[in-house]
C-alpha cells in the first residue's frame, strides 16, 4: 500500500449520523444537513479533500505493480487516474453514504451513468423494460445501441400498477434482465410505484435501476425501496452551479457495484477530480439550495394554478397532482423542476413569451442557480402511453433569484401570450 492522501477509510454508509430508515422523516431530513457538512472529509484536519489530478500512480515494488490489476477497486490502493483518485473516492463514498449504498462510481456525465446502468446487466437476446416517461437520451441509448446489440427494449406506462392498472409482473419475461425507472420523469412528472416494481423484480432476480436526479438523495432514497442501481446526473442539483458535467451510480450490493465498475472501465468512463471536488462542494450546500428552490417552485406553481392561461401544473408536491399520494408516501422532499401545461398556444405567441423573459433563460439542463424555462414535446417522444393531454407544455427550473422577480417575469410572459 502506498503513502497516499486517502479519504477517510470508514465504510461508505457510516457517518456521525448514520442515515438509517428508522428515523422519522423530518428528523432524518434534518440529520442529513449535518451529514452533508461532514461527508468526504480527509482524515488529517482539512474539511475538504485536496484535488488530486492524476494519470500515473507509481508503485514501490514489482509485486505491488503486478497486483494492481487485481486489487480491490473500491477500497484498495489507487492504481490509475481513470479508475479513481482520492478526490473521486471521497465523493463516491459520500454519495454511497447518502444513498445507503454499498459503493459509488463516478462517470463524466449523467448520460454516461445511464449508459453504464443500461449496458452492465444485459447481453444479446435480453429484454429491458424502460419507463415511457424517461429522459429522452436514455431512450436513444435503448433504441440505438441496445437494439444494435440485440437487446430489446419495451417501454412501459409510468403509472403501471396504479389506479387499477396491471402491475409490472404482467410485462416480465423469462429474458427480462433490467427494469429502469425515473420517478418523477423530468418531462411529464409522473410518479412511479417504485416499491411495487422492485418487489416484483426481486422475486425474479431482475435488476432494477432508477434515475433519481430530480429528487436527489435528500428527496428519495431508492435503495430503501428495493432498487439495485441509483443514477445521479450530478450536473444538476448536486453541483448546482451550471458549470460541471458529472454523473454517478450507486449500488445496493458489492456484486452490483463490481458489475457496474467493470462496465464503466470497459467503456473507458471516468471523471475529472476537479469536477468531483466541485460536486463535493455542491453537496455542502445542497440542502439549503433545495430548501430555497423547492419552496420557490411550489409558491410559483400554486400561483400559476390560479392563472387562466394555465391548464395544469405538474409537480408531485402539489396536492392536486396525480402523483401526490406516492410522493407523500415515499419521498422526504421535492425539488424545483416542474411542468406548466398551458392551454394550447400557437408558435408565435409562445416565442413571444419565452424570448421576452428577463430572468428565465431558454437552455438545456436544470438544477442550477439560474432559472430556466423551455418548451417540451412529450407527444413526439412517448410510445407505450401516448401523451394525450391537449395543451402546450413548458418546463421550469427554478433557481435562486427573488421569487417576486420570477413571478413578475412569468406574469409578464403570460400576458405576452395575448398580445
Ligand atoms: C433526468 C435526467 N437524467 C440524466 C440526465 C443527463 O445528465 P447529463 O446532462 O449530466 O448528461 C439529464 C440531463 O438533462 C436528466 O434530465
Amino acid at each position: 500500500m502506498q503513502d497516499q492522501d486517502a479519504p477517510d477509510q470508514e465504510s461508505p454508509a457510516s457517518t456521525d449520523h448514520p442515515v438509517d430508515a428508522g428515523h422519522g422523516r423530518r428528523e432524518r431530513a434534518e440529520r442529513i444537513r449535518t451529514d452533508l457538512t461532514r461527508l468526504g472529509r480527509p482524515d488529517h484536519g482539512f474539511v475538504n479533500p485536496a484535488i488530486t489530478r492524476a494519470s500515473t500512480v507509481t508503485f514501490q515494488t514489482v509485486a505491488e505493480f503486478e497486483d494492481a490489476l487485481s486489487c480491490d477497486l473500491q477500497n484498495g490502493p489507487y492504481t490509475y487516474g481513470l479508475l479513481d483518485t482520492p478526490t473521486e473516492r471521497s465523493l463516491a463514498r459520500a454519495l454511497a453514504s447518502l444513498d445507503g449504498a454499498d459503493g459509488g462510481i463516478l462517470v463524466e456525465s449523467g448520460l454516461a451513468a445511464v449508459g453504464v446502468a443500461l449496458l452492465a446487466f444485459v447481453e444479446q437476446g435480453d429484454h429491458v423494460l424502460m419507463v415511457d416517461s424517461c429522459y429522452g437520451p436514455s431512450r436513444i441509448i435503448c433504441d440505438g445501441l441496445l437494439a444494435r446489440l440485440g437487446v430489446e427494449t419495451e417501454y412501459y406506462d409510468p403509472r403501471i400498477g396504479l389506479d387499477g392498472r396491471p402491475g409490472i409482473e404482467s410485462l416480465l419475461r423469462e429474458n427480462t434482465r433490467l427494469v429502469f425507472m425515473e420517478s418523477p420523469g423530468s418531462v411529464t412528472f409522473e410518479m412511479q410505484d417504485v416499491p411495487a416494481i422492485t418487489a416484483a423484480c426481486r422475486k425474479r432476480d431482475i435488476v432494477t435501476a432508477i434515475d433519481n436526479t430530480w429528487a436527489t438523495p435528500l428527496g428519495f432514497r431508492p435503495i430503501e425501496h428495493g432498487v439495485d442501481v441509483v443514477i445521479h446526473a450530478l450536473t444538476k442539483y448536486v453541483t448546482g452551479h451550471a458549470d460541471v458535467m458529472l454523473g454517478a451510480l450507486t449500488a445496493r450490493t458489492r456484486p452490483i457495484w463490481d458489475q457496474l465498475k467493470t462496465t464503466a472501465m470497459d467503456l473507458g468512463h471516468g471523471a475529472s477530480p476537479d469536477d468531483a471536488w466541485l460536486a463535493l462542494r455542491g453537496l455542502r450546500t445542497l440542502a439549503v439550495r433545495l430548501d430555497a428552490q423547492e419552496a420557490a417552485a411550489l409558491r410559483i406553481a400554486r400561483w400559476l394554478q390560479t392563472r387562466p392561461e394555465v391548464k395544469r401544473v405538474l409537480h408531485p408536491g402539489l396536492p392536486a397532482d396525480p402523483g401526490h399520494a406516492i410522493f407523500e408516501r415515499d419521498f422526504d422532499r421535492g425539488s424545483g423542476l416542474f411542468g406548466i401545461l398551458l392551454h394550447p398556444v400557437d408558435t408565435e405567441s409562445l416565442a413571444r413569451m419565452l424570448e421576452g423573459m428577463r430572468y428565465f433563460a431558454l437552455g438545456y439542463s436544470w438544477g442550477g442557480f439560474e432559472s430556466l424555462l423551455i418548451p417540451q414535446h412529450p407527444l413526439t417522444e412517448r410510445t407505450a402511453t401516448p401523451w394525450t393531454e391537449e395543451g402546450t407544455l413548458l418546463r421550469a427550473s427554478i433557481g435562486l433569484e427573488s421569487v417576486d422577480d420570477l413571478q413578475e417575469d412569468l406574469a409578464d410572459g403570460l400576458e405576452r401570450l395575448h398580445a
